[in-house]
This record gives structure tokens, C-alpha cells and sequence, in this order.
């Protein structure tokens, strides 16, 4: 038995101390927004925070994560999906099948919270998930419009609608 703080409450799970923490998020805690893509800490899918910081939690080992760390998934970043990257990646139709979606909003949000005015280099080299659907412009453009309307208070694109 082992207890874990995922989106603020401790959550009492039962797995080997080698099984991924992303196995124990979605199958004991239940929360299937973090995907499964390669299992090697390649693609991003199922990117998570740990005390702010994003993690592939493919790769993180149950027994190797605390009581007190604080691991936050996609279901937890904001309890009405407000959280302004999801604004903006919701402004400007960024999912094509969406399944590596919830990793990438987690980069991104990781990323402005480090660096709330990121290049395009900053972007390219602070999100390196994999999108079989090609959507790495429209993550992109998100990536500045949540950081632009973060500054700002106000989510709408200047058109009011995606023009990618
Ligand atoms: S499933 Fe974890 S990085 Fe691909
Ligand atoms: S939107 Fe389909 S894999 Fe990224």
C-alpha cells in the first residue's frame, strides 16, 4: 500500500513498487486522461506534474515517488478546464484525434509557468511530445495565446477564431 497526492488528494493505491506511476494513475486512481503512447518516455502522452515540473510518468517508478510530492494530472490543472492554456488551446481547435492532447497541454503548462513569454525556440525545445496528427503549429500558436491572454486576462484570439 502506498499513498499518493494526485490532484490534491491522497489517494490510497496497492501496486509493486515497479509499476509505472502511470499504470497506478489510470488503472487504482482512475483518472485515463494521461495516455499511453511508447512506455519509454519518447512521446509525452502521458505527461503529468510532479511538484510542478512536467514528468513522463511511463518512466517514474511507483516506489519512487513520495507521499508528500505533488502529482497533478490533465483532470486536475483546473477544476472547470479554465486553465488558460486550455482556453487557448480550445480558441484555436489545437486536437485533431486529441489523443496526445493532454500531454501536450501539460508541457505547455509547465513550460509557462517557467517562462510565461517562450520563443518558438523556447516552445520547440521545452515541448518535444509527439503529435502523430501534425497539430506542432497549432500547439504552437496556443502556446503564445495562453501566454499573451495570461498577460492580458482575456482568452479570444484577436479574431475571435482560429485562422490556422
Ligand atoms: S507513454 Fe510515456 S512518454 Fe510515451
Ligand atoms: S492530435 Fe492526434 S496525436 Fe496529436
Amino acid at each position: 500500500m502506498a499513498k499518493l497526492n494526485i490532484n490534491g488528494s491522497l489517494r490510497d493505491v496497492q501496486a509493486d513498487a515497479d509499476t509505472p506511476l502511470l499504470w497506478v494513475i489510470r488503472e487504482q486512481v482512475g483518472l485515463t486522461g494521461t495516455k499511453y503512447g511508447c512506455g519509454v518516455a519518447q512521446c509525452g502522452a502521458c505527461s503529468v506534474h510532479i511538484n510542478d515540473a512536467v514528468q513522463r510518468s511511463c518512466s517514474i517508478r511507483l516506489g519512487d515517488v513520495q507521499e508528500s510530492d505533488r502529482i497533478v494530472t490533465i483532470e486536475g490543472l483546473s477544476a472547470t478546464s479554465s486553465h488558460p492554456v486550455q482556453k487557448a488551446w480550445a480558441a484555436l481547435d489545437v486536437p485533431q484525434c486529441g489523443y496526445c492532447q493532454s500531454g501536450q497541454i501539460m508541457a505547455a503548462a509547465a513550460l509557462l509557468k517557467e517562462n510565461p513569454k517562450p520563443t518558438d525556440a523556447d516552445i520547440d525545445a521545452a515541448m518535444t511530445n509527439i503529435c502523430r496528427c501534425g497539430t506542432y503549429q497549432r500547439i504552437r500558436a496556443a502556446v503564445h495565446l495562453a501566454a499573451q491572454t495570461t498577460r492580458s486576462g482575456s482568452v479570444e484570439p484577436a479574431s475571435g477564431k482560429s485562422t490556422l
